[in-house]
């Protein structure tokens, strides 16, 4: 693995700095999972970094960037939608510049439908492209031709890139980029590549600026958290868990996330680690998929209901009182009530607090995408509905027999009544209380006193 660091790149800066009269705007905006959010809020570091300003409305814009996702087809067809009701804007701007980058950009035949249906979409570059944005936007400047770059991965992790974060006390840190797993429905392998580990030094040095800017909530971020660690130097290797023990002994008042532990990956080493380490969020995310063992194999997820449970029951003997979400995909080709009824009971004995649920989408280039797949669509939004319901219930209970603790949380915006504050607990769950703005970005105890749904309400103690 190769490492570098990011270059201010002035000439670039110095370009775009004589193009406009005044400092010009970019409007950037991220879809899909937590790595793409942090991705876009580095291309607005770097955009800062070259001379532009940022903006919150399209309108404003001399450049607008679409940071794009390409898990599920409904996904992409939003971006598509978006970029199309740019049009008009275009026309009335010749100047404005139009970008995609992220997931769907590192697809051939993205690139290819924009070149061909989108002429106003002017640029276009994959996720690894985030360093080289200020010389992309030099030659467009200059050359003022459209650049579209074709999907290309490249073997090299880039520090030190700028960014501006959207949160000033919940903060994104990713650890590794990509993703070895191919499991056969998901296209994120083929847009992200392989995977790739940031160097524990990096990491650490991030880690403590965000604990000394006064982050809080600092979420760890990866396809595969728990195969940290492959391919870094000899001297410097460690796994999952040595790294949450190297981030855990900084001193401060913080607390750690991460995301997204596979379960074949999960390991004792690293459940024992979350009951050792008070700095660490009692709360683990455990895609399982599915709750078939047949489908399981299909979907290359090397695991079985048994192993899953097992990890379960283990860290509830480990770790009192943690709390499991999960993701699941409803209807992936093959799939039988028999299969279904599976993925509920399994639903059922782990009880989730959080469930984020998903209807199979079929993706060009994926293994799955072939399998055969008989189930009627409205079968699969019967199998979803009843999943939800059952969620629903689980989650209502789970979410009542907390009423009575006083627990603490992170504050992290208004409540949804006037007066009101809305905070975190560390197992996820959102609570509402009575409180002063100025509590915001802090911790606060708070008794919990009833539920409204999965929501808590509670009131400040002290
Ligand atoms: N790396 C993470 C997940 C990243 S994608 C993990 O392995 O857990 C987030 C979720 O999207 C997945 O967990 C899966 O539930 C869902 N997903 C991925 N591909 C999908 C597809 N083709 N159709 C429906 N859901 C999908
Ligand atoms: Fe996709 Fe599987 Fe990789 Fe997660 S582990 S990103 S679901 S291939
Ligand atoms: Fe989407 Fe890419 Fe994340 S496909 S879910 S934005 S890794």
């Amino acid at each position: 693995m190769e490492y570098q660091r990011y270059e201010h790149n002035a000439a670039a800066a110095e370009l775009v700095g004589r193009h406009y009269d005044t400092p010009p705007l970019a409007f950037v905006h991220s879809y899909g999972c937590q790595q793409n959010v942090n991705d876009g809020e580095r291309i607005k570091g770097v955009l800062v970094d070259i001379g532009y300003g940022l903006c919150d409305a399209p309108e404003d814009a001399d450049l607008i960037l679409f940071n794009t996702c390409a898990v599920r087809e409904h996904a992409e067809q939003r971006v598509f939608g978006n970029v199309g009701a740019l049009k008009g804007l275009k026309e009335k701007k010749p100047g404005l510049i139009i970008g995609l980058c992220g997931c769907m950009a590192n697809q051939k035949q993205v690139v290819e439908k924009l070149r061909r249906s989108y002429p106003y979409v002017d640029l276009v570059f994959g996720v690894d492209g985030i360093d080289t944005l200020p010389a992309l936007l030099a030659r467009k400047l200059e050359e003022k031709k459209r650049i579209l770059l074709e999907p290309a991965q490249r073997p090299v992790i880039v520090e030190g890139i700028p960014i501006r974060r959207e949160s000033e006390f919940r903060a994104w840190l990713p650890i590794m980029y990509g993703c070895d797993n191919f499991c056969t429905y998901c296209i994120v392998p083929y847009v992200r590549g392989r995977e790739k580990s940031r160097r524990p030094g990096d990491i650490l040095a991030e880690f403590k600026g965000l604990v000394a800017a006064g982050y809080k909530e600092i979420t760890l971020l990866g396809q595969n958290v728990n195969s940290y660690g492959k391919g870094l130097d000899e001297e410097e290797k460690m796994d999952f868990s040595d790294l949450l023990n190297l981030l855990c002994a900084v001193p401060g008042d913080y607390h750690i996330r991460f995301m997204t532990s596979h379960p074949k990956d999960a390991s004792r080493k690293l459940i024992d680690t979350i009951a050792a380490q008070p700095h660490l969020c009692k709360h683990l995310h455990l895609p399982v998929q599915c709750g078939s063992d047949r489908l399981l194999e299909k979907m290359n997820r090397h695991y079985t209901v048994e192993h899953y449970l097992d990890l379960i029951e283990y860290a509830r003997e480990r770790v009192p009182g943690i709390t499991f979400s999960s993701d699941i995909i409803v209807g992936f080709p093959g799939e039988t009530e028999e299969d279904f009824q599976g993925t509920l009971d399994l639903v059922r004995r782990v009880g989730y607090m959080q469930l984020f649920t998903f209807i199979y989408s079929k993706r060009e280039g994926t293994p799955a995408a072939s399998y055969p797949d008989p189930t009627p669509r409205a079968e699969k939004t019967d199998r979803m509905a009843r999943l939800l319901k059952t969620q629903d219930e689980i989650a209502m209970a789970l979410v009542k027999a907390q009423v009575g603790q006083t627990v603490r949380v992170l504050v992290e915006g208004s409540g949804r009544a006037e007066g009101t504050l809305s905070g975190r607990l560390d197992n996820n769950l959102t609570v509402e209380f009575a409180g002063e703005e100025a509590l915001l970005g802090q911790y606060a105890r708070v008794k919990l006193t009833g539920a409204r749904a999965t929501v808590l309400l509670g009131e400040l103690s002290v």
